[in-house]
């Protein structure tokens, strides 16, 4: 299949801090990844999400971009300390208005706005009080849902509660890769079970103030596995199936209990809870960036770790000492990621086939080591002629459509992403836009990918 199916939503995605910038503009409390990437050491090059891509003071110009590119939808992540700066009490105003001048920007050009709640920035105020491992950061995070539901609720199309849980709870937790840094592997084990909380309560919260029609999701990382059975079991649970067993069919798989016994006896899962976390949503977001492949350790020879998640760290894998991850054959991006893209059709079929919930493919895209050549044919003089990124972009779109023609109820693909942007512990040296960013001047230049996915936009058909 070639042509997109009626209704395909083509987007692409952001998030908050990694664009942004204007960190203490207008109100905005400082978040985890503000005080995560001040601390010397633990971002490349010092880097910071300060300035960023200035979206925050540029977003007029880049929502040209996305229309000039055709593109159907946004979806962008909303800074939680921009809305209540200490994460708990009234919310601040001023950044309420940039998201409504954001969606309203969107609706005027006819771009669906596809609103994130939570895309990492947890302000630094609730980490203070416990972070994700305490329990009270789940009912903020409620409060926070509505506040946002009651300003947006009558436009936004699409909602979804989390991004990547996984990386909140076990890059932030227990490797120590991503903010707020902490390893504790018992603490992650209590994230993940209070992001999944969160997810639940503010599904409730949403709808009980959103006047208008949206569809409801979250989107999930999952970890497509190679490898030997009982280690592809053992990961399968602790990344997938701990948040799409609770989220769509109701309590923690029993293997996942089992097997973190010796780190945590999941105590802090009250009575109601699991009634909570299942509410109904409407389309399941799936990021998907690369396989893992997994074999059970022999304990003697030193243990391989690179499972393609980001950065380095303690182990990510609470109560899997006896798992590694041995590198996966290329190609690979510059983020050292392998590149499969029958892994999404597997993926989008089995999510399909498990759960028979809609799928939207929320993030998926590609860094590369862009060059920037004189091109007196295009605006500004400038190209990027990242083949590359082309490849992997249509690669993955008719991944996505293989899917489709076998069954799977496939929504919608995001590329990841918009703009190059700050990446996380990579800061500012893994560029992922299918539009470039000079941080010196602020200019933005359509690559070739960019080029392509209007092309794929206008046409409905893979170029
Ligand atoms: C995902 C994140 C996104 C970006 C891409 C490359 O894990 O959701 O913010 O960093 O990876």
């Amino acid at each position: 299949m070639s042509a997109l199916p009626e209704g395909f939503v083509l987007g692409s995605a952001t998030a908050s801090y990694q664009v942004e910038g204007a960190a203490r503009e207008d109100g905005r409390g400082p978040s985890i990844w503000d005080t995560y990437s001040h601390t010397p050491g633990l971002v490349w090059n010092g880097d910071t999400g300060d300035v960023a891509c200035d979206h925050y003071d540029r977003y007029e110009q880049d929502l040209d971009i996305m229309a000039e590119l055709g593109l159907d939808a946004y979806r962008f992540s909303i800074a939680w300390p921009r809305i209540q700066p200490t994460g708990r009490g009234e919310p601040n105003l001023a950044g309420l208005d940039f998201y409504d001048r954001l969606v309203d920007g969107l609706l005027e050009r006819r771009i669906r706005p596809v609103a994130t709640l939570y895309h990492w920035d947890l302000p630094q105020a609730l980490e203070d009080a416990g972070g994700w491992p305490a329990r009270d950061t789940a009912l903020a995070f409620a409060d926070y849902a509505a506040i946002v539901g009651r300003r947006l609720g009558d436009r936004v199309g699409m909602w979804t509660t989390l991004n990547e849980p996984w990386c909140s709870a076990y890059l932030g937790y227990a490797s120590g890769a991503h903010a707020p840094g902490r390893r504790e592997p018992a603490a992650a084990l209590a994230a993940v079970h209070h992001l999944n909380l969160a997810h639940g309560l503010s599904l409730q919260a949403l709808r009980s103030v959103v006047t208008g029609t949206p569809d409801y999701s979250a989107t999930l990382n999952f970890h497509v596995l190679r490898g030997e059975d009982d280690a592809v079991r053992q990961i399968d649970g602790l990344a997938n199936r701990v948040f799409l067993q609770p989220m769509l069919e109701g309590g923690y798989p029993e293997d996942v209990l089992a097997d973190t016994a010796a780190v945590s006896d999941w105590s802090f899962v009250r009575d109601g809870d699991v009634e909570t976390i299942r509410q109904p949503i409407d389309v399941l977001g799936v990021n998907y960036y690369s396989t893992a492949r997994v074999r059970v350790w022999d304990g003697v020879s030193e243990r391989l770790t690179a499972d393609g998640h980001k950065g380095v760290g303690a182990s990510p894998w609470p109560g899997a000492e006896r798992v590694e991850f041995p590198p996966q054959p290329g190609p690979y991006t510059e983020m050292g990621w392998n590149i499969e893209p029958a892994g999404l059709t597997e993926l989008l079929l089995r999510l399909h086939r498990d759960h028979g919930v809609p799928l939207m493919v929320t993030e998926n895209g590609a860094a590369f080591a862009d060059e920037v050549v004189p091109d007196p044919t295009r605006p500004g003089g400038k190209a990027v002629h990242d083949e590359q990124r082309v490849a992997y972009v249509r690669d993955h779109v008719a991944a996505v459509l293989d899917a489709a023609e076998q069954g799977a109820d496939v929504r919608g693909y995001f590329v990841w992403s918009l703009l190059d942007n700050f990446e996380w512990g990579y800061g500012y040296s893994k560029r992922f836009g299918i539009v470039r960013v000079d941080y010196e001047t602020q200019e933005r230049i359509l690559k070739d990918s960019a080029l392509w996915f209007a092309e794929l936009a206008r046409t409905r058909r893979l170029p």
